[in-house]
């Protein structure tokens, strides 16, 4: 196992996930975590994260003193090879111009981590690298025992190693795609270097969490919120294969969900699978609450509020339930944890975790806990859930309430189902939908003219949304080819009576987000 310490980069996350996709186990801790927990952990190898600070900054991070003493190999990436270098006798040159963006190092001299990588072009061996840069500060005296290993021509010190202490160091981003042998390297660090085996794999991860869940649970019984989407989907095939009927599904269908899918998830769990589900039909109870309502976040406390109470009433009506499963995942865990520490890189909490009710009687299932997203889907398919189902797109918990306009009506519901239906339908056609990363659209209850056949039509417009992104922190807006656009707004005109137009959204985030409220 690997520990990676985070010193705030936005890569920081990424670094963890290619780890585990070479099939090793890694945790993220910050930068200051306790020597205890370090020891316990009991790393094979560490590597330090980028991050945004200096280390000329008054108080800017250090890597604890510890990891040094260890005697197992270390690898510091961007500021991570900054504070390597300047806790180890180095100097760093503070600047103000940022390197930023794709560039070319040449290995300069025998290394350990960086000789004989593939050409990606010429599937040779490489004697330069295309990396992805992104710093200001850098290394300008290494210190003692280590050699220069990368270079180029605006940063002479581009990585650097000490083979004996196995202390390595690279200013540019391995784990982003940019740099073309960036997997190769970080397989060469974990599994060359470290000695780890890859054995974190989708197959060993699912038996790992059954155990886990049948160790905790016994022959007790548990109840799973069911929305749907794909970390619940994946708790229950998950938890049905470890304590079949023990497990109790409620799934909550608050009618602002996307055209049959309260349909869609009885028929593969209830029916297909075999795991009990109770469905509430709640659609009235949402919308009643909604009536007249069109703050965008009056709108999010009422439908978060009644659905932990309409879930809360089902649940109280089962008996001897002694443990509650969530489909809490990694990041949501290291998001919280951010949170309590109040860090400056702190992004949201998550309503996952930390939010439930102080009495609470309960104990808690998380088997997704130490799992990333890309982890949880595998996880799905091996459990045997569709490729489709665990591939779709995210779908916020307020649902179609947050992308009707201002106040939510039935109509406008029905009316936004039936034209998301049309839009995914087309994007999967098109084999766009795998191309963006998320995708569906948006009811504006403005009513704009329209010509059908010989007739005037007065009816509401849609707008379509598609970005493409990888954290869903920053998004771009997807370049959907004209042609697709086109073919998606015909039928959805001419299909869907009470729509006479429909627009593209072509914002970002930021500054825009990506649900519309
Ligand atoms: P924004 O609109 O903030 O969305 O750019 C970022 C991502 O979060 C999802 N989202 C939500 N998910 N409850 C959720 O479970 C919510 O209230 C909520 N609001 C936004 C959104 O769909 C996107 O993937």
């Amino acid at each position: 196992r690997i520990l990676v310490l985070d010193f705030g980069s936005q890569y920081t996350q990424l670094i963890a996930r290619r780890i585990r996709g070479i099939g090793v186990f890694c945790e993220i801790h910050p930068f200051d975590v306790s020597d205890d927990v370090i020891r316990e952990f009991n790393p094979r190898g560490i590597i330090l994260s980028g991050g945004p600070e200096s280390v000329h900054a008054e108080n800017s991070p250090r890597a604890p003193q510890l990891i040094f003493d260890l005697g197992i190999p270390v690898l510091g990436v961007c500021y991570g090879m900054q504070t390597m270098a300047q806790q180890l006798g180095g100097q760093v040159a503070g600047s103000n111009i940022r390197e930023f963006g794709a560039a070319r190092v040449e290995v300069v001299a025998q290394s350990v981590l960086l000789n004989g990588l593939r050409d990606a072009a010429t599937a040779s061996s490489a004697q330069g690298l295309d990396v992805w840069m992104s710093h200001g500060d850098k290394v300008t005296a290494l210190p003692a025992g280590f050699t220069v290993t990368a270079s180029t021509g605006s940063c002479p010190i581009a990585a650097m190693e000490d083979a004996s202490r196995n202390y390595f160091a690279v200013q540019f981003h391995p784990e982003t795609t940019h740099t073309s042998q960036g997997l190769e390297i970080l397989s060469r660090f974990v599994l060359d270097i470290c000695g780890c085996a890859a054995l974190w794999t989708p197959a060993n991860i699912v038996d790992d969490a059954i155990a886990k869940v049948r160790e905790q649970v016994g022959d007790r019984k548990v109840l799973l919120g069911l929305s749907g989407g794909v970390d619940s989907s994946v708790v229950a095939a998950l938890l049905h294969k470890a304590i079949g009927d023990q497990l109790t599904c409620v799934f909550v269908d608050h009618g602002l969900l996307r055209l049959h899918e309260g349909d869609q998830v009885m028929r593969m769990f209830a029916d297909n699978m075999g795991v009990k589900v109770i469905r509430v039909d709640a659609e009235k109870r949402f919308l009643d609450l909604l009536k007249g309502e069109s703050d965008p976040e009056a709108k999010r406390k009422i439908i978060g509020r009644t659905f932990i109470e309409v879930f809360d009433e089902e649940s109280t009506k089962l008996e001897g339930i002694d443990f509650l499963a969530q489909g809490t995942i990694y990041p949501d865990v290291i998001e919280s944890a951010a949170v309590k520490g109040g860090k400056a890189t702190m992004i949201k909490s998550h309503h996952n975790v930390g939010g439930l009710p102080e009495d609470m009687k309960m104990e808690l299932v998380e088997p997704l806990r130490e799992l990333f997203k890309d982890e949880v889907r595998k996880l799905g398919v091996e459990l045997g859930l569709p490729h489709d189902m665990v591939y779709r797109h995210p779908f916020p918990g307020p649902g179609l309430g947050v992308r009707i306009l201002g106040e939510v009506t039935k109509e406008y519901a029905d009316l936004l189902r039936q034209a998301d239906h049309i839009f995914i339908e087309e994007l999967r056609k098109a084999g766009w939908y795998e191309k963006t990363s998320q995708a569906f659209a948006v009811f504006l209850p403005v009513k704009s003219v329209g010509v059908v056949g010989d007739a005037r039509r007065y009816a509401w417009v849609v707008s379509l949304r598609a970005v493409e992104t990888i954290d869903f922190m920053t998004a771009r807006w997807a370049h959907l080819p004209y042609e697709l656009l086109e073919t998606v707004s015909g039928r959805i005109i001419n299909e869907i009576e009470g729509i006479s137009r429909v627009v593209y959204d072509v914002s970002s985030k930021p500054p825009a987000t990506i649900e519309w409220e």
